[in-house]
Protein backbone atom coordinates (compact mmCIF):
# COMPACT_ATOMS: atom_id res chain seq x y z
CA UNK A 1 0.00 0.00 0.00
CA UNK A 2 1.16 3.20 -0.70
CA UNK A 3 -0.28 5.60 1.32
CA UNK A 4 -0.95 9.43 -0.28
CA UNK A 5 -3.81 10.79 1.81
CA UNK A 6 -2.19 12.28 5.02
CA UNK A 7 -4.22 15.45 4.74
CA UNK A 8 -7.18 13.33 5.83
CA UNK A 9 -5.24 11.59 8.61
CA UNK A 10 -1.56 10.12 9.13
CA UNK A 11 -0.82 6.59 8.52
CA UNK A 12 1.04 4.79 9.55
CA UNK A 13 1.35 5.94 13.16
CA UNK A 14 4.31 5.58 14.71
CA UNK A 15 4.73 2.65 17.11
CA UNK A 16 5.61 4.57 20.31
CA UNK A 17 2.24 6.04 19.78
CA UNK A 18 0.10 3.01 19.50
CA UNK A 19 1.92 1.64 22.29
CA UNK A 20 1.01 5.02 24.49
CA UNK A 21 -2.63 4.31 23.87
CA UNK A 22 -2.15 0.33 24.34
CA UNK A 23 -0.22 1.47 27.96
CA UNK A 24 -2.33 3.78 28.79
CA UNK A 25 -5.41 1.51 28.95
CA UNK A 26 -3.45 -1.39 30.31
CA UNK A 27 -2.18 0.73 33.17
CA UNK A 28 -3.67 3.54 34.30
CA UNK A 29 -6.48 4.57 32.27
CA UNK A 30 -8.40 5.93 35.31
CA UNK A 31 -11.06 8.88 34.79
CA UNK A 32 -8.55 12.39 34.96
CA UNK A 33 -9.60 14.77 37.30
CA UNK A 34 -12.18 12.70 38.65
CA UNK A 35 -11.04 10.86 41.42
CA UNK A 36 -8.19 10.70 44.25
CA UNK A 37 -6.80 7.31 43.35
CA UNK A 38 -3.39 6.47 41.81
CA UNK A 39 -4.87 5.19 38.39
CA UNK A 40 -7.03 8.85 38.02
CA UNK A 41 -3.78 10.94 39.16
CA UNK A 42 -1.70 9.45 36.73
CA UNK A 43 -4.14 9.51 34.10
CA UNK A 44 -4.46 13.54 34.89
CA UNK A 45 -0.99 14.04 34.62
CA UNK A 46 -0.91 12.04 31.30
CA UNK A 47 -3.25 14.82 29.96
CA UNK A 48 -0.74 17.69 31.32
CA UNK A 49 2.28 15.98 29.69
CA UNK A 50 0.22 16.40 26.37
CA UNK A 51 -0.41 19.56 26.73
CA UNK A 52 2.75 20.73 27.83
CA UNK A 53 4.23 18.80 24.50
CA UNK A 54 1.81 20.94 22.56
CA UNK A 55 3.23 24.13 24.29
CA UNK A 56 6.69 23.49 23.43
CA UNK A 57 5.35 22.67 20.08
CA UNK A 58 3.92 25.94 19.73
CA UNK A 59 5.99 27.67 21.66
CA UNK A 60 3.48 28.13 24.63
CA UNK A 61 4.08 29.02 27.83
CA UNK A 62 0.54 28.23 29.65
CA UNK A 63 -0.62 24.70 28.90
CA UNK A 64 -4.42 25.48 29.78
CA UNK A 65 -4.10 28.13 27.03
CA UNK A 66 -5.11 24.68 25.21
CA UNK A 67 -7.73 22.97 25.46
CA UNK A 68 -8.63 19.32 24.73
CA UNK A 69 -11.94 18.61 21.75
CA UNK A 70 -12.41 15.28 20.36
CA UNK A 71 -11.50 16.53 17.10
CA UNK A 72 -10.53 20.12 14.87
CA UNK A 73 -13.97 20.72 13.24
CA UNK A 74 -15.42 20.26 17.31
CA UNK A 75 -12.78 23.10 18.21
CA UNK A 76 -13.87 25.26 15.15
CA UNK A 77 -17.72 24.78 16.52
CA UNK A 78 -16.90 26.09 20.04
CA UNK A 79 -14.79 28.96 18.73
CA UNK A 80 -17.23 29.86 16.16
CA UNK A 81 -20.10 29.36 18.62
CA UNK A 82 -18.48 30.38 21.58
CA UNK A 83 -17.59 33.87 19.76
CA UNK A 84 -20.40 35.00 17.61
CA UNK A 85 -24.27 36.29 18.55
CA UNK A 86 -27.02 37.24 16.53
CA UNK A 87 -26.58 40.86 14.86
CA UNK A 88 -22.84 39.99 14.27
CA UNK A 89 -20.35 39.70 11.43
CA UNK A 90 -18.14 37.03 10.57
CA UNK A 91 -15.31 37.06 7.84
CA UNK A 92 -14.58 33.89 6.33
CA UNK A 93 -12.61 32.67 2.73
CA UNK A 94 -13.94 30.59 -0.16
CA UNK A 95 -11.16 28.29 0.32
CA UNK A 96 -12.56 26.47 3.72
CA UNK A 97 -13.95 23.49 4.36
CA UNK A 98 -16.94 22.39 5.51
CA UNK A 99 -15.65 22.37 9.26
CA UNK A 100 -15.58 26.35 9.35
CA UNK A 101 -18.47 27.02 6.49
CA UNK A 102 -20.96 24.84 7.95
CA UNK A 103 -21.02 26.10 11.47
CA UNK A 104 -21.29 29.44 10.22
CA UNK A 105 -23.69 28.66 7.60
CA UNK A 106 -25.66 27.35 10.85
CA UNK A 107 -24.94 30.99 12.53
CA UNK A 108 -26.11 32.64 9.60
CA UNK A 109 -29.58 30.91 9.90
CA UNK A 110 -29.28 32.31 13.64
CA UNK A 111 -28.89 35.81 12.39
CA UNK A 112 -25.20 35.94 12.06
CA UNK A 113 -24.25 38.33 9.09
CA UNK A 114 -21.39 36.55 7.29
CA UNK A 115 -19.13 37.56 4.56
CA UNK A 116 -16.89 35.53 2.46
CA UNK A 117 -13.91 36.75 0.82
CA UNK A 118 -12.80 35.01 -2.61
CA UNK A 119 -9.67 33.61 -3.35
CA UNK A 120 -7.34 33.07 -6.39
CA UNK A 121 -7.76 30.20 -8.53
CA UNK A 122 -4.67 29.12 -6.88
CA UNK A 123 -6.42 29.40 -3.95
CA UNK A 124 -4.26 32.47 -2.78
CA UNK A 125 -5.81 35.09 -0.13
CA UNK A 126 -4.94 38.47 -0.42
CA UNK A 127 -5.53 39.71 3.44
CA UNK A 128 -6.53 43.19 2.12
CA UNK A 129 -9.33 41.99 1.10
CA UNK A 130 -10.30 40.40 4.34
CA UNK A 131 -9.32 44.32 5.35
CA UNK A 132 -12.02 45.61 2.90
CA UNK A 133 -14.96 43.31 4.58
CA UNK A 134 -14.69 44.92 7.51
CA UNK A 135 -17.68 46.43 8.87
CA UNK A 136 -18.52 48.04 12.41
CA UNK A 137 -20.37 44.93 13.76
CA UNK A 138 -17.15 42.22 12.85
CA UNK A 139 -16.68 40.16 15.52
CA UNK A 140 -14.71 37.03 14.25
CA UNK A 141 -12.08 36.38 11.45
CA UNK A 142 -12.08 33.05 10.23
CA UNK A 143 -9.63 31.11 7.89
CA UNK A 144 -7.37 28.58 7.23
CA UNK A 145 -3.54 27.87 7.44
CA UNK A 146 -3.35 25.89 4.53
CA UNK A 147 -6.06 24.24 2.21
CA UNK A 148 -6.86 20.86 2.03
CA UNK A 149 -7.72 20.46 -1.20
CA UNK A 150 -4.55 22.75 -2.88
CA UNK A 151 -2.24 22.81 0.18
CA UNK A 152 -2.10 26.71 -0.68
CA UNK A 153 -0.37 28.19 2.81
CA UNK A 154 -2.74 31.61 3.57
CA UNK A 155 -0.68 34.66 4.79
CA UNK A 156 -1.90 33.92 8.77
CA UNK A 157 0.39 36.80 9.98
CA UNK A 158 -0.92 39.40 8.12
CA UNK A 159 -4.53 38.96 8.57
CA UNK A 160 -4.44 38.47 11.98
CA UNK A 161 -2.27 41.81 11.90
CA UNK A 162 -5.29 43.16 10.20
CA UNK A 163 -7.31 41.67 12.99
CA UNK A 164 -5.45 43.15 15.88
CA UNK A 165 -5.56 46.38 14.11
CA UNK A 166 -9.02 46.40 14.30
CA UNK A 167 -9.84 44.65 17.73
CA UNK A 168 -11.14 41.57 16.35
CA UNK A 169 -10.82 38.39 17.01
CA UNK A 170 -9.02 35.88 14.67
CA UNK A 171 -9.45 32.22 14.26
CA UNK A 172 -7.30 29.98 12.76
CA UNK A 173 -7.90 26.17 11.36
CA UNK A 174 -4.55 24.68 11.05
CA UNK A 175 -5.99 21.13 10.09
CA UNK A 176 -3.52 20.79 7.91
CA UNK A 177 -0.42 22.46 9.20
CA UNK A 178 -0.46 21.36 12.99
CA UNK A 179 2.90 19.58 13.43
CA UNK A 180 3.63 19.94 9.65
CA UNK A 181 4.57 24.09 9.69
CA UNK A 182 6.79 25.52 12.24
CA UNK A 183 3.75 27.32 14.48
CA UNK A 184 5.15 30.12 16.85
CA UNK A 185 1.84 31.28 19.15
CA UNK A 186 3.62 33.22 21.32
CA UNK A 187 4.92 35.40 17.93
CA UNK A 188 2.11 34.83 15.85
CA UNK A 189 -1.45 37.68 16.19
CA UNK A 190 -3.73 34.58 16.49
CA UNK A 191 -6.22 34.64 18.88
CA UNK A 192 -7.48 30.86 18.67
CA UNK A 193 -6.26 27.92 16.61
CA UNK A 194 -8.31 24.89 16.05
CA UNK A 195 -6.13 21.60 15.47
CA UNK A 196 -6.53 17.79 15.17
CA UNK A 197 -4.77 15.60 16.97
CA UNK A 198 -4.76 13.00 14.12
CA UNK A 199 -2.92 14.05 11.43
CA UNK A 200 0.17 16.07 11.36
CA UNK A 201 0.35 15.53 14.80
CA UNK A 202 0.67 11.80 14.37
CA UNK A 203 -1.92 10.73 17.04
CA UNK A 204 -5.06 8.66 17.22
CA UNK A 205 -8.23 10.06 15.43
CA UNK A 206 -10.86 11.33 18.01
CA UNK A 207 -8.22 13.37 19.37
CA UNK A 208 -8.27 17.40 18.84
CA UNK A 209 -8.06 21.16 20.46
CA UNK A 210 -8.27 24.40 20.32
CA UNK A 211 -5.60 27.00 21.30
CA UNK A 212 -7.18 30.39 23.12
CA UNK A 213 -5.23 33.36 24.05
CA UNK A 214 -5.64 34.91 27.77
CA UNK A 215 -7.41 37.97 26.24
CA UNK A 216 -10.68 35.78 24.60
CA UNK A 217 -13.58 35.50 26.37
CA UNK A 218 -15.26 32.18 24.97
CA UNK A 219 -18.97 30.73 25.67
CA UNK A 220 -19.05 27.14 26.58
CA UNK A 221 -21.50 25.26 24.31
CA UNK A 222 -21.26 22.17 26.38
CA UNK A 223 -21.42 21.92 29.96
CA UNK A 224 -21.41 18.94 32.35
CA UNK A 225 -19.00 17.34 34.66
CA UNK A 226 -15.68 18.66 35.38
CA UNK A 227 -14.41 16.82 38.92
CA UNK A 228 -13.55 20.27 39.36
CA UNK A 229 -16.40 22.26 41.66
CA UNK A 230 -18.80 20.03 42.22
CA UNK A 231 -20.60 21.65 44.96
CA UNK A 232 -21.61 23.76 42.00
CA UNK A 233 -23.98 23.28 39.54
CA UNK A 234 -22.51 26.02 37.24
CA UNK A 235 -19.47 25.08 34.74
CA UNK A 236 -16.89 26.13 35.99
CA UNK A 237 -15.34 29.62 34.61
CA UNK A 238 -11.20 28.26 34.14
CA UNK A 239 -8.67 27.04 31.50
CA UNK A 240 -9.42 24.15 30.84
CA UNK A 241 -12.56 22.69 32.36
CA UNK A 242 -14.55 25.65 31.06
CA UNK A 243 -14.33 23.57 27.82
CA UNK A 244 -13.20 19.83 29.00
CA UNK A 245 -16.48 18.85 29.96
CA UNK A 246 -17.19 15.22 30.10
CA UNK A 247 -14.90 11.85 30.44
CA UNK A 248 -11.79 12.91 28.34
CA UNK A 249 -10.05 10.60 25.89
CA UNK A 250 -7.29 9.86 27.63
CA UNK A 251 -5.69 6.95 25.35
CA UNK A 252 -5.84 9.22 22.48
CA UNK A 253 -4.52 12.33 24.60
CA UNK A 254 -1.87 10.10 25.84
CA UNK A 255 -1.21 8.43 21.78
CA UNK A 256 -1.33 12.65 20.86
CA UNK A 257 1.65 13.53 23.25
CA UNK A 258 3.93 10.53 21.90
CA UNK A 259 2.98 12.17 18.38
CA UNK A 260 4.16 15.05 19.22
CA UNK A 261 7.34 13.67 20.84
CA UNK A 262 7.75 12.18 17.20
CA UNK A 263 8.09 15.45 15.71
CA UNK A 264 10.39 17.05 18.40
CA UNK A 265 12.50 14.16 17.87
CA UNK A 266 12.55 14.57 13.66
CA UNK A 267 12.96 18.08 13.89
CA UNK A 268 9.89 20.31 12.00
CA UNK A 269 12.71 21.68 9.68
CA UNK A 270 13.70 17.83 8.63
CA UNK A 271 10.39 16.77 8.25
CA UNK A 272 9.64 19.92 5.73
CA UNK A 273 12.73 19.77 4.39
CA UNK A 274 11.82 15.72 3.44
CA UNK A 275 8.54 16.54 2.19
CA UNK A 276 9.57 19.44 -0.17
CA UNK A 277 12.21 17.07 -1.80
CA UNK A 278 8.82 14.37 -2.31
CA UNK A 279 6.89 17.42 -3.42
CA UNK A 280 9.54 18.73 -5.58
CA UNK A 281 10.03 15.21 -7.74
CA UNK A 282 6.77 14.88 -7.58
CA UNK A 283 5.45 18.60 -9.09
CA UNK A 284 8.48 18.41 -11.66
CA UNK A 285 7.06 15.30 -12.87
CA UNK A 286 3.25 16.23 -13.20
CA UNK A 287 4.70 19.55 -15.15
CA UNK A 288 5.95 17.47 -17.85
CA UNK A 289 2.44 15.37 -18.45
CA UNK A 290 0.52 17.29 -20.64
CA UNK A 291 -2.77 15.21 -19.75
CA UNK A 292 -2.56 16.52 -16.69
CA UNK A 293 -3.38 19.41 -14.71
CA UNK A 294 -2.08 20.69 -11.37
CA UNK A 295 -4.06 23.03 -9.07
CA UNK A 296 -2.71 25.13 -6.61
CA UNK A 297 0.33 27.45 -6.67
CA UNK A 298 2.51 24.17 -7.79
CA UNK A 299 5.08 26.32 -5.66
CA UNK A 300 6.41 24.53 -2.44
CA UNK A 301 7.38 27.64 -0.63
CA UNK A 302 3.90 28.52 -1.10
CA UNK A 303 1.80 24.93 0.00
CA UNK A 304 2.07 22.49 2.10
CA UNK A 305 2.16 18.51 1.07
CA UNK A 306 -0.76 18.37 -1.01
CA UNK A 307 -1.14 18.09 -4.73
CA UNK A 308 -4.51 17.85 -6.18
CA UNK A 309 -4.51 17.11 -9.69
CA UNK A 310 -7.36 16.01 -12.74
CA UNK A 311 -6.33 13.86 -16.01
CA UNK A 312 -8.11 15.58 -18.56
CA UNK A 313 -11.68 15.47 -18.31
CA UNK A 314 -11.68 12.38 -15.93
CA UNK A 315 -13.75 12.16 -13.06
CA UNK A 316 -11.35 12.26 -10.01
CA UNK A 317 -13.26 9.64 -7.80
CA UNK A 318 -12.99 7.07 -10.74
CA UNK A 319 -8.95 8.01 -10.63
CA UNK A 320 -9.00 7.82 -7.19
CA UNK A 321 -10.71 4.26 -7.43
CA UNK A 322 -8.18 3.13 -10.00
CA UNK A 323 -5.33 4.12 -8.18
CA UNK A 324 -6.60 2.14 -5.50
CA UNK A 325 -7.80 -0.80 -7.17
CA UNK A 326 -4.99 -1.59 -9.64
CA UNK A 327 -1.80 -0.25 -8.28
CA UNK A 328 -2.99 -0.17 -4.39
CA UNK A 329 -2.41 4.09 -4.04
CA UNK A 330 -4.57 5.46 -1.20
CA UNK A 331 -5.57 9.12 -2.30
CA UNK A 332 -8.36 10.96 -2.02
CA UNK A 333 -11.20 12.26 -5.23
CA UNK A 334 -14.27 14.37 -4.86
CA UNK A 335 -14.63 17.53 -3.17
CA UNK A 336 -13.24 16.97 -0.07
CA UNK A 337 -15.57 18.27 2.18
CA UNK A 338 -14.77 21.48 0.87
CA UNK A 339 -17.56 22.48 -2.30
CA UNK A 340 -16.40 26.18 -2.10
CA UNK A 341 -12.44 25.91 -2.34
CA UNK A 342 -13.54 23.25 -5.60
CA UNK A 343 -15.89 26.33 -6.98
CA UNK A 344 -13.04 29.03 -6.61
CA UNK A 345 -10.52 26.79 -8.20
CA UNK A 346 -12.68 25.78 -10.97
CA UNK A 347 -13.18 21.61 -9.83
CA UNK A 348 -16.85 21.63 -8.11
CA UNK A 349 -18.30 19.24 -11.16
CA UNK A 350 -15.14 17.40 -11.83
CA UNK A 351 -13.47 17.53 -8.15
CA UNK A 352 -10.08 16.71 -7.88
CA UNK A 353 -7.42 13.70 -7.27
CA UNK A 354 -5.60 14.53 -4.34
CA UNK A 355 -2.36 13.34 -3.25
CA UNK A 356 -1.42 14.28 0.35
CA UNK A 357 1.82 12.88 0.99
CA UNK A 358 4.07 13.00 4.87
CA UNK A 359 6.61 12.05 7.08
CA UNK A 360 6.74 8.39 6.42
CA UNK A 361 6.44 8.78 2.53
CA UNK A 362 9.60 7.81 0.70
CA UNK A 363 10.71 8.88 -3.12
CA UNK A 364 10.04 5.39 -4.82
CA UNK A 365 6.64 5.80 -3.36
CA UNK A 366 6.33 9.57 -5.33
CA UNK A 367 8.18 7.82 -8.61
CA UNK A 368 5.14 5.08 -8.31
CA UNK A 369 2.67 7.47 -8.59
CA UNK A 370 3.73 9.02 -11.44
CA UNK A 371 4.49 5.89 -13.17
CA UNK A 372 0.24 4.92 -12.44
CA UNK A 373 -0.77 8.43 -13.13
CA UNK A 374 1.24 7.93 -16.81
CA UNK A 375 -0.20 4.82 -17.40
CA UNK A 376 -3.81 5.58 -16.37
CA UNK A 377 -3.46 9.30 -18.42
CA UNK A 378 -2.85 6.61 -21.67
CA UNK A 379 -6.02 4.61 -20.90
N1 LIG B 1 -10.50 17.17 6.28
C1 LIG B 1 -9.95 15.92 5.86
C2 LIG B 1 -9.61 15.91 4.41
O1 LIG B 1 -9.34 16.94 3.84
C3 LIG B 1 -10.72 14.77 6.31
O2 LIG B 1 -9.58 14.85 3.80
Amino acid sequence: MIYMDNAATTWPKPKKVIRAVVRCMEEYGGNPGRSGHNMAVKAGQLLLYTREMLCELFRLEDPFQIIFTSNCTDSLNLAIKGSVLPGDHVITTTMEHNSVIRPLMEMKKQGVELTIVKCSSQGLLDPFDIEKAIQSNTKLIVTSHASNVTGTIFPIEAIGRIARNHGIPYLVDAAQTAGVLPINLSDLPVDMMAFPGHKGLLGPQGTGGLYIHPDIQLRSIRQGGTGSQSDSIYQPDFLPDKFETGTMNTPGIAGLGAGVEEIMKEGQSGILAHENRLGKLFLEALSHMKQIKVYGPSDLSKQTGVISINIGDKDSSEVANLLDERYNIAVRGGLHCAPLAHKTIGTFRQGAVRFSYGLFNRLDEVKACIKALEEISRM
